[in-house]
């Protein structure tokens, strides 16, 4: 991975510089916290030969369907038109980064500025583009096909970085790094090989994932090796809509953590086994070469550490200042789009459906102010709580939509 992986023209191209810029959303109990934008995919070469096109995108906010249907008599077609509103409507010549500058941007300063709980999710059905919106057009692998073309997630880095090398975060902040994908109501860890990992309830009342590995980064660059790394081991399968489905909902969580809250020990720790071997004049025999008695490394045994090439977990205490998430979902299925490819692709997109459904009921509580959110009901759900239940949150769905006329009944 290139350590510059953005040209100087796409920076300025940006705007970047947070000092520049305020927030225009800044949540306040007023205003909502939930912002609905739409995403029209282009017809394929091959949909473009033999299907129409019946999504129009009208103005910003607006979306219309045409829908042919038989009449009664079966003889006469008639079309119907239905507009749709929404916070934010984009039509198929849109990019990544006018999404990511117009909807995206202002999670990113909310999660500086105000602390804020934010997610970015995409949402839609199978082959209708999130994964497209949220990594760019990605060749199997983890390579990008082009560089102008990259996912909200690597966008947002570019921004991360240059709120990081702001004085009053550089010297007090770094960012802590998880990424993991939920399948089949389970969770496993992309950034340690899918190891399965457990989300549990904390003491606080918040949700930890019981085992996941965590990445300390402050550079764009090393967050984009992070997520490549993630992307490189993320399940995927075969429908009739999509040859590459996610065939699970992928999680990148981005917290904004104190440094002092950060806690580094060796991933095995030999002292596990032989406590005296490192340091046998120890009075405490617990208290290594490497390490205090708890095992957690001082700054000078952590660079040690990081010479020797040992592998160094990371964990996080205490609450984080921000946290932003961006979470691309697995496509809903109809029943016909998984039906000649066996049980498990059934039972995955059953699965896939019900925690679909899960997140549908908490995002409506969430936007009706009611004061129990149904996170229980999911996995997915549960390791979003905070998002959800967080006062100071913005949470923004992108809807991808394909506008193909045999896939309308998806719509
Ligand atoms: N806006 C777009 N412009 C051009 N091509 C797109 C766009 N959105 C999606 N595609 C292409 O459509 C195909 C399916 O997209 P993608 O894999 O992102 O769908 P998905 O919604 O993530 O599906 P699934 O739920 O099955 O994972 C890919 O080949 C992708 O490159
Ligand atoms: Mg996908």
């Amino acid at each position: 991975m290139p350590s510059e992986m953005f040209s100087k023209s796409r920076r300025e191209e940006l705007a970047l510089g947070p000092a520049n810029r305020r927030p225009k959303n800044k949540p306040t109990a007023a205003k909502a916290r939930i912002t609905v934008a739409v995403r029209k995919k282009p017809l394929t070469a091959e949909e473009a030969k033999n299907d129409t096109d019946i999504l129009d995108v009208v103005g910003r906010q607006k979306l219309v369907l045409h829908e042919t249907r038989k009449e009664l008599s079966g003889t006469t077609d008639k079309t119907t038109q239905q507009g749709f509103q929404f916070d934010r409507v984009y039509d198929e010549y849109c990019s990544n980064l006018t999404i990511y500058k117009s909807c995206v941007r202002t999670l990113v300063d909310s999660m500086f500025e105000c602390g804020g709980r934010c997610s970015c999710f995409a949402f839609g059905q199978t082959g209708s583009g999130k994964t497209y919106t949220m990594m760019g057009p990605r060749k199997r692998g983890g390579k990008q096909e082009d560089s102008c073309s990259r996912g909200l997630w690597e966008w947002a880095a570019i921004d991360l970085e240059a709120w990081m090398k702001k004085p009053a975060y550089r010297e007090r902040f770094v960012l802590a790094i998880s990424f993991y994908e939920i399948h089949s109501n389970k969770a496993y860890d992309l950034l340690n090989n899918r190891n399965l990992v457990r989300p549990m309830e904390s003491a606080e009342g918040g949700v930890v994932v019981k085992d996941l590995v965590i990445r300390v980064v402050t550079t764009e660059a090393e967050m984009a090796e992070v997520i490549d790394l993630g992307n490189s081991v993320r399940s995927t399968g075969k429908n009739s809509r999509n040859n590459e489905s996610s065939r699970s909902h992928a999680i990148l969580s981005i917290e904004l953590v104190q440094k002092t809250d950060i806690e580094y020990r060796l991933a095995e720790n030999p002292r596990a086994e032989n406590p005296r071997a490192e340091n046998p004049r120890a009075e405490n025999p617990r208290e290594g070469a490497m390490g205090d008695r708890n095992g957690k490394l001082s700054a000078t045994a952590l660079q040690t550490a990081l010479k020797e090439g040992r592998s160094v977990a990371v964990s996080v205490r205490g609450k984080a200042h921000g946290k932003l998430a961006f979470i691309d979902l697995a496509g809903s299925e109809r029943g016909a789009d998984s039906v000649q490819f066996g049980r498990n692709t059934q039972q995955d997109g059953a699965n896939i459906n019900k925690s679909l459904l899960a997140l549908k009921e908490c995002i409506r509580a969430m936007d009706q102010g009611k004061d129990h959110i149904p996170f229980r009901d999911s996995e997915l759900t549960k390791v979003l709580r905070d998002f959800f239940t967080f006062a100071n949150g913005l949470c923004l769905m992108i809807a991808t939509v394909a506008s193909s006329s045999t896939r309308k009944n998806a719509h």
